[in-house]
């Protein structure tokens, strides 16, 4: 079987959780138009859809149909999504642009976009629950719970509230690493674990190696996102370039400079890479995706 490129499959992904979330949405009933547009303007307008290609990447490398991940895929999305509409707000990042956009509550307002985030994260579950998916009953529930652990206190939420209270501040290394694991690592480990779990996988070995390579390409993921954050301009990043540096973040660039921070990255990609050695069967797209978190530009 010829492997397909990262980019075919990003593109396949891409297309395939968009589509089905915008019907996902429109399904909704029109009771609350201005909610639902805020729904559609947060998670349907731009996104790489990271989170998604992983949870089909990891479902198919043990052979599940990607019907079975669509909601899956979908409800990480929603939680990333609310996650950024939460972010960019005057009290946490002050953003104005995201996806190539102005920000969600810069179009809907402050308690818009609380709301907009609120509804996002509950559809998440709404979708992960939904007896449409033919996920059975028992894995449903192992699902619901991977997902929120990689959201609330153990996970992003977590992680938000460190990365608040490291502002202004120099964290040393480890305490930036847990910041960076809970904040942004979380959603993509529940990402891969997800996929797996759909595919029925349960052999402790496997889980164990695709544990670490999703912890490992989590904290690359985000070490490379304040890498761009200094090296890349607001039109290639979607978002607003120097927002870490505005709001005096504890970044790698901050502890390390950015050479270093790349260098970090780059090490860590490859350990991720080097975990999945041991799987059988074509973890090519995982492969590639490691590399991929430590040389996009946005
Ligand atoms: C941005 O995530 C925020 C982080 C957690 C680093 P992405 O880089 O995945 O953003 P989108 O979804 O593509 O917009
Ligand atoms: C965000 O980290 C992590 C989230 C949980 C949203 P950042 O604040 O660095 O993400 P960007 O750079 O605004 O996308
Ligand atoms: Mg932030
Ligand atoms: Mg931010
Ligand atoms: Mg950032």
């Amino acid at each position: 079987m010829v492997s397909l490129s990262l980019s075919e499959f990003a593109s396949y992904a891409n297309k395939r959780v968009t589509s089905f979330m915008r019907s996902y949405v429109s399904s909704l009933d029109d009771d609350v138009p201005s909610l639902k547009q805020g729904l559609e303007y947060a998670l349907l307008i731009g996104g790489k859809r990271a989170r998604p290609l992983l949870v089909y990447a990891t479902g198919r490398l043990f052979n599940t149909d990607d019907k079975l991940l669509d909601h899956p895929a979908a409800a990480v999305e929603c939680v990333h999504s609310y996650s950024l509409v939460h972010d960019d707000m005057p009290e946490m990042d002050n953003d104005t642009l995201r996806r190539g956009n102005p920000t969600v509550h810069v179009k809907f307002g402050q308690a818009g976009a609380l709301l907009i985030g609120d509804t996002l994260q509950a559809l998440a579950f709404q979708i992960l629950s939904d007896p449409a998916s033919g996920i059975d009953p028992a894995s449903c529930v192992k699902l619901i719970n991977l997902l929120s652990h990689g959201a609330g206190y153990e996970g992003m939420c977590g992680g938000q509230q460190l990365d608040l209270e490291a502002e202004h501040k120099h964290l040393a290394l480890e305490p930036l690493k847990l910041l960076h694991s809970k904040k942004t690592g979380a959603l993509i480990r529940a990402s891969v674990l997800m996929g797996a779990r759909c595919g029925g996988e349960r052999d402790p070995e496997v889980w164990k190696v695709l544990d670490k390579y999703s912890r490992l390409v989590g904290l690359a993921f985000q070490i490379w996102d304040d890498v761009m954050d200094v090296t890349e301009d607001s039109a290639t990043l979607g978002k607003n370039a120097g927002s870490d540096l505005k709001e005096e973040k504890s970044t790698y660039p901050s502890l390390m400079g950015v050479d270093e921070a790349v260098r970090y990255a780059k090490k860590t990609a490859s350990e991720a890479k080097d975990a999945l050695l041991s799987i059988k069967g074509d973890t090519s797209i995982l492969m590639q995706f490691a590399d991929f978190t430590v040389s996009r530009d946005h």
